[in-house]
């Protein structure tokens, strides 16, 4: 019996060696474990008073990505996961439609604004000395990319795995990489049936506030099909090629 008291602990020794990662605290949302660090504390309540329908969107893409990892230990020990926590939590920033909002600016579009907001908010951050160049560019290239599908290809782990985590909100079934009883659980707390509706008046918003800076973008259809006086015929890199830029 001490014998193998002994090889248990020697086990976990070996394991916590192993781990590419330092400890983090967690805590456990919704039957997902995720890390709980003050930075990962702080972020969840920049987006705590966002639209119900953009607070649950983000905190789903979190979670169904923190259940991944989980489910795939090799990979999770791959990812930086206050990182992960971090970007996913903040990747819509640039979507909060409340009045003067500090997140979204007048030019730029929604990917960006997400991008700028994400770092800004960890370099004001106390724990901001955690992150080196490498790390905040990192946050940023999670964001900025989340809106042009087929740019993580070839990207470094983090990124491809932000990004992936992000693309399990999208409608449609369960993502394979999240297992069935997280996937669940994570439904039934922060349900989904308002993300399309929300969306859509979201990004039909954007075309209308900053048409400017929706041309050539994910957004440029809700432009031409539901804001008046909205035309991106004569806005598109396909009319400056044609001689018909306006
Ligand atoms: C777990 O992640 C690793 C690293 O990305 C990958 O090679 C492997 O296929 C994954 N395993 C499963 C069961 O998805
Ligand atoms: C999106 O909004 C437009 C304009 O308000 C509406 O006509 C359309 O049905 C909406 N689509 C969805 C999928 O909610
Ligand atoms: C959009 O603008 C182009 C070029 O100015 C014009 O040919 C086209 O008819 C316009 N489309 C709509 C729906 O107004």
């Amino acid at each position: 019996m001490k014998f193998l008291n002994v090889i248990t602990s020697l086990a976990a020794v070996a394991t916590a060696r192993c781990t590419p990662v330092k400890h983090l605290r967690t805590t456990n949302l919704y039957g997902v474990e995720v890390v709980d660090t003050d930075l990962v504390r702080d972020a969840r309540a920049v987006i705590a008073n966002f639209d119900g329908f953009l607070y649950k969107h983000s905190m789903r893409t979190w979670l169904f990505g923190a259940a991944a990892l989980n489910a795939n230990k090799t990979l999770k020990g791959l990812v930086d996961l206050e990182l992960h926590a971090v970007s996913t939590i903040l990747h819509d920033l640039g979507w909060d439609m409340t009045p003067n909002s500090p997140w979204v600016s007048t030019t730029y579009r929604f990917e960006t604004d997400g991008a700028l907001g994400a770092v800004k908010f960890v370099k004001g951050h106390k724990d901001a000395k955690n992150w080196d160049e490498y790390r905040l560019q990192k946050l940023h290239d999670g964001i900025a990319l989340h809106g042009s599908p087929g740019l993580s290809v070839g990207k470094n782990q983090d990124v491809q795995t932000i990004l992936q985590s992000i693309g399990f909100d999208n409608p449609g079934a369960r993502p394979a990489p999240v297992p069935e009883k997280e996937y669940n659980s994570i439904i039934k707390a922060l349900p989904n049936d308002d993300i399309v509706h929300g969306t859509n008046i979201t990004w039909t918003w954007l075309a209308a506030t900053k048409p400017e800076a929706t041309y050539n973008t994910i957004v440029e259809p809700w432009g031409n099909a539901y804001v008046p006086g909205y035309n991106s015929t004569g806005h598109r890199v396909f009319d400056l090629l044609n001689g018909n830029f306006q």
